[in-house]
């Protein structure tokens, strides 16, 4: 049998991979599995969104490649986009590249910008393709140590001057998967001060910028003061418009990231069908900022609802700022044993925080995208379950 390649055989499943399988398995054993695992979003995305893809699929002229730059009219409202939402500049030609998802660019920024022996910097807790971008690459990852008590923002503070001039790039994501901090420009600041003096490549990965609580506002990247030529923002379609399942997104940042980012893409897709850029037009331009605030509010009672139901389920949280999950602390074992009981014996399925990083272990991650009276019923079951358990 042919052998696969060493990345690839050491590569772990990704983690909702397997945890899908699992579902699977036991809905097909004939149970209600509640999924509060993964983060897609339950609502719809605006009907005018739709109207849009159904508008443009109709046009016999839109089903040929649309071009690996994608359209000049969605590099055009991302621009519009940036400059309304966060007063930032950027050349639809030159300093945006559309993508099929931003989870690709993850692992495409890692192709580009680390050699072998390299050293990623990526916070633990955090988005996995972070570390599974560098392994794949071939780098090191090395995990900056974060914190409830420091608000979630890594720890610089101890990193070696070693370690630092072998550093390559640097992940960051507020607001914040899987504990929903939030972090403003005086966060930022001494990060990007520090890829400055050491030429490290400022990667914010900012899909839930508009997705906050409590009169909280996520910000880009381009809104801290010397940021821009040595930060990448990846922004996202799939979250805050509920349009997961479309895959679309974009990259900005100085030419030469964009460049590097298309020579490495177009070798691999084409791409995306025209109608998604056409209808990711309508949604960046179109949609009422009342929209997104109802939809917010749906969130912060779901947040509300959930984080006052887990003690009695052995849990404890803190309400996110941001984002659409709640990271809560296993108060007896571990999470990695909660979320596989919760599956097996509750048929709740929930993330185990270790997925995110060594500092997760204890913690498991719920996803806010069921109704209430779902989410109610996930804490029964939960709450019932850690009866039996602690006795
Ligand atoms: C922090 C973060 N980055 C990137 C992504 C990928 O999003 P998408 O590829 O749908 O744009 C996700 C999805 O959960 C995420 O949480």
């Amino acid at each position: 049998m042919p052998q696969i390649a060493d990345r690839i055989r050491n590569l772990p499943p990704y983690i909702f991979a397997t945890i899908s399988q699992q579902k699977r398995q036991l809905a097909s054993d004939g149970a209600d599995i509640i999924s509060m695992d993964a983060g897609s979003p339950d609502l719809p995305p605006p009907d005018s969104v739709i109207d849009a893809l159904a508008h443009s699929a109709r046009n016999p002229q839109h089903h040929g490649y649309a071009g690996y730059s994608g359209t000049p009219g969605f590099r055009a409202a991302v621009a519009r986009h940036y400059a309304q939402r966060f007063h930032t500049e950027m050349d639809p030609d030159t300093e945006i590249l559309p993508l099929l998802g931003s989870k690709e660019a993850v692992i495409y920024f890692s192709l580009a910008y680390l050699n072998a022996g390299d050293i990623a910097l990526v916070p633990s807790v955090g988005y996995p393709s972070y570390s599974m971008g560098a392994r794949i690459a071939g780098a090191t990852v090395h995990y900056l140590p974060s914190s409830a008590e420091t608000g979630y923002l890594p720890d610089l503070s101890n990193l070696s001057a070693e370690l630092a001039q072998k550093a390559r790039i640097l992940w960051l994501n507020y607001p914040n998967n899987p504990t929903g901090a939030i972090a403003n420009v005086d966060d930022y600041q001494p990060i990007v001060d520090f890829c400055l003096k050491h030429d490290i490549l400022l990667l914010s990965d900012n899909p839930y910028y508009d997705i906050t609580y409590d009169r909280n506002q996520g910000i880009s990247i381009f809104e801290v003061p010397r940021a821009r030529p040595i930060a990448v923002e990846l922004m996202s379609l799939s979250k805050t418009y509920n349009m997961a399942g479309w895959r679309l997104g974009a990259a900005l940042g100085d030419a030469p990231y964009i460049k590097a980012l298309l020579n490495l893409k177009s070798n691999v897709d084409s791409g995306h069908f025209r109608p998604v850029y056409d209808a990711g037009i309508e949604a960046l331009d179109h949609t009422a900022r009342s929209w997104i605030e109802a939809r917010n509010a749906i969130y912060e009672r779901r947040r509300d609802l959930l984080v006052s139901l887990l003690p009695a389920a052995g849990l404890q949280a803190e309400p996110p700022g941001g984002a659409m999950y709640v990271w809560a602390r296993v108060l007896q074992g571990n999470g990695a044993d909660y979320a596989r009981g919760a599956l097996q014996h509750a048929h709740v399925s929930i993330a185990p925080g270790g997925t995110y990083g060594p500092d997760g272990e204890d913690y498991v991650r719920f996803s806010l995208v069921n109704p209430e009276p779902r989410i109610q019923e996930a804490l029964d079951r939960l709450r019932l379950w850690q009866e039996i358990r602690s006795r």
